[in-house]
């Protein structure tokens, strides 16, 4: 696989087109968003002049890997030779259902179609498919660039071969790759998102306060930082989605998120990116350092 495109260029997509681009890929990136792309171009350059800085890089290896990138706002211009798709839109399932079947009519029939998707199921996507075998999950972690782990996510009908050579070439990219199969939450989500609504219910109780709580599970437990935090960053909406899909997966009352939860996001307090959840944000102090 030489040809990568990558689908959406917001705070995933343009980190996955970082890597790919570092390790000598030609990527294009697609977005229906034209400011999107040229801003995606801005952040990759600025984190790659960090890792210049940090002395992890050359300039001239930045200059060779931001040259391997081109941006498209068509998705059909964009994915024309493509060996493999890694898609990071919005996380909303109509979009991403269209999104697959317009894959799956524009690319070469050859191509893996891969979901950066954090809780739709991939069976589901790779059903509007006529490829289901070569459907899969690739779950990078935020920040791409930093983080070692990519979740590999077996649908249904993925193949044997598909999932060998997407574990094979996550680690040509340095990561480290884990296969898992297919369930609601896949096993990052799974676990860490019943974390965090346990932090909460144990606000909501009034068992202790937002600083205690985030300070018993970074100083007891080693986390580096506390679920109320985390979940601020991660985006108080997005907790919240997820644990839906938890709950109508499994069925199972253990995963309804905590009322004080659903309360903050129907009030408008999503965490960083609205300025305060938890806790309160001064603007622009979301980015995480590379
Ligand atoms: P984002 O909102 O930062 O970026 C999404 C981008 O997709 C936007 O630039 C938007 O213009 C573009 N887009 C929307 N519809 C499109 C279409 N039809 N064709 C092309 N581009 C389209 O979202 P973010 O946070 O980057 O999330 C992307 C995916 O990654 C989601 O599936 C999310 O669940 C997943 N994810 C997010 C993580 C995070 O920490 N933000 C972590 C792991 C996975």
């Amino acid at each position: 696989m030489k040809n990568i495109s990558v689908i959406g260029s917001g705070t995933m997509g343009n980190g996955i087109a970082h890597v790919f681009a570092l390790f000598g890929y030609s990527v294009s990136l697609v977005d229906i968003s034209g400011p999107a792309l040229e801003k995606a171009l801005n952040t990759i350059q600025k984190n790659m002049d960090r890792q210049v800085s940090k002395g992890l890089l050359t300039e001239d290896e930045k200059s060779a890997a931001v040259e391997n990138i081109k941006i498209y706002t068509s998705l059909e211009e964009g994915v024309q030779n493509t060996d493999l798709v890694v898609e990071a839109a919005t996380e909303n399932l109509e979009v991403k259902l269209e999104l697959f079947r317009n894959l799956d009519k524009f690319t070469p029939e050859s191509c893996v179609l891969a979901t950066n998707t954090s809780s739709i199921s991939i069976t589901k996507i790779a059903a509007v498919t006529n490829r289901a075998d070569k459907v899969i999950g690739m779950h990078f972690m935020n920040p791409v660039p930093v983080m070692k782990l990519v979740e590999v996510i077996r649908g249904y009908a993925t193949s044997e071969k598909v999932t060998k050579d997407i574990m094979e070439l996550s680690r040509g990219l340095a990561k480290v790759p884990v296969e898992v199969n297919d369930y609601p939450g896949f096993v990052a989500n799974r676990i860490l998102m019943p974390m965090i609504n346990e932090a909460i219910y144990t606000l909501y109780e009034g068992v202790a306060g937002i600083e205690e709580i985030d300070t018993v599970m970074k100083l007891g437990m080693a986390h580096p930082m506390g679920p109320l935090q985390l979940a601020d960053f991660i985006g108080l909406d997005v907790c919240l989605s997820i644990l839906r899909v938890l709950h109508e997966g499994f069925g199972n009352p253990k995963y309804a998120p905590c009322p004080l939860l659903v309360n903050m996001v129907e009030a408008g307090y999503k965490g960083a990116k609205t300025g305060e959840g938890f806790y309160k944000y001064t603007p622009g102090s979301k980015e995480l350092v590379i």
